[in-house]
């Protein structure tokens, strides 16, 4: 028996299990420091109510014999995908139910969504950047091409035509930096895709967090996406289902590539390997589009902002550089005193009883820098603030 060998050249670890079990020994050693956790981007606010209404209308069903339902659709109900299409068709996009895949959460989605591509492809991805797409790709033994993302382009890298790529990985609002490109920049990176014959595989998972209505909140506003681009996209930070988890993927069916249809191959992968997500929390995703579901989900929303207004002033006070926290759930600053990212780790832990995510675990660009989450809850993230004006 052979093993698959690329999985020696990962992390040891996955960065936020590498960050829960440093905490955990820090916890263990200093059990009178109250810990206030801005690490891991996970909700802290309940499901809202009519989710949860939803959800538990859906139990009920499902103990009645005349209402019970077993296996359903491995793409999703239709429900679930109309009430997502018609998302999309407010903001003039419109989509078949067949090209919307409801999944359990964007992170899986990413990962599998390599079966279909094959590993002599070349991978574009910008550094820093959610370690996943990377360590997917590592896992399979792509060659991966970083694309620089730093200060001097505000993490926002356009491409460069004289690289070649297959695959594209882009992601806004961006985690961990929290940049946002613009309707002219996405246009570049659609051009460049068409002109390369390459995919944009597009993480839109921090969509709901855009308040500037100047900028996009999907791939596909930009013309000509749907011959180049996937569109991931969750319920996990727009409506707290980090546990509950549900997500959608859409595959367009203009995207060919050597005479086969990525979205029929999708279905084919997705039926194979994949039985679907719960009927119940199918229910309770369709009810985040409903009126009361979107009041509702907005406030939260409006809750994250708040706290990442919090922060960043924090930031400003002390003349820290960040980029972030207006369009994004995420602020990235830069790491005070020339310190490295897991020295500021250890300080802020050690200092400040602060646990935020060190830039260096999201690739060689992220060294000297620091994500902190807007996730928290209100009242511990106030006095975050106020322990890192102490610090900083
Ligand atoms: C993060 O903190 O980067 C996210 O929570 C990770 C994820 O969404 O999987």
């Amino acid at each position: 028996m052979k093993i698959n060998e690329h999985y020696r050249e990962l992390e040891q670890s996955y960065l936020f299990s590498t960050i829960a079990k440093k905490v955990a020994q820090f916890t263990q050693e200093h059990p009178e420091q109250e810990v206030i956790r801005l690490g891991i981007g996970d909700v802290t606010l309940p499901l809202c109510g009519a989710v949860v209404e939803a959800m538990q209308q859906a139990v009920a069903e499902m103990g009645q014999k005349e209402t019970f339902r077993g296996y359903g659709p491995e793409q999703g109900y239709d429900f679930l995908k109309q009430a997502i299409s018609d998302y999309y068709g407010e903001q003039g996009i419109a989509f078949n139910l067949h090209e919307i895949f409801v999944s359990d959460g964007a992170k899986s989605d990413v990962g599998n969504i390599l079966d279909l591509f094959s590993t002599q492809n070349k991978v574009l991805i910008p550094d820093p950047v959610y370690p996943v797409y990377v360590d997917t790709n590592v896992m399979a033994g792509r060659p991966i091409t970083y694309l620089n993302a730093t200060a001097d382009n505000g993490f926002l890298p356009l491409p460069d035509p004289a690289v070649k790529a297959d695959i594209i990985y882009l992601c806004s609002p961006n985690n961990p930096t929290g940049a946002v490109y613009t309707h002219a920049q996405l246009e570049q990176w659609v051009e460049y895709a068409r002109a390369q014959n390459a995919v944009i595989l597009f993480d839109a998972a921090y969509e709901a967090f855009i308040r500037d209505p100047s900028l996009p909140r999907s791939i596909f506003e930009i013309e000509g996406a749907k011959t180049c681009a996937i569109e991931f996209c969750s319920f996990s930070k727009t409506a707290g289902f980090t546990g509950t988890r549900c997500g959608y993927t859409i595959v367009p069916e203009e995207l060919q590539f050597e005479g086969m249809h990525l979205n029929a191959m999708w279905l084919r992968r997705q039926t194979t390997k994949f039985n679907g997500v719960p009927y119940i929390v199918q229910k309770g995703a369709a009810a985040v589009f409903s009126p009361q579901g979107r009041a509702q989900t907005r406030e939260n929303i409006n809750y994250y902002h708040e706290n990442a207004a919090v922060l960043a002033d924090a930031l400003r006070e002390k003349n820290i550089w960040f980029t972030g926290g207006e369009n994004s759930p995420y602020l990235w600053m830069r790491c005070p005193d020339g310190k490295s990212s897991w020295e500021f780790f250890d300080f802020l832990l050690r200092k400040a009883g602060i646990v935020g995510t060190p830039g260096s675990g999201f690739g060689q660009n992220g060294e000297g820098f620091f994500r902190l989450t807007a996730f928290g809850d209100q009242e511990n993230t106030r006095k975050a603030a106020l322990r890192l004006k102490e610090v900083l």
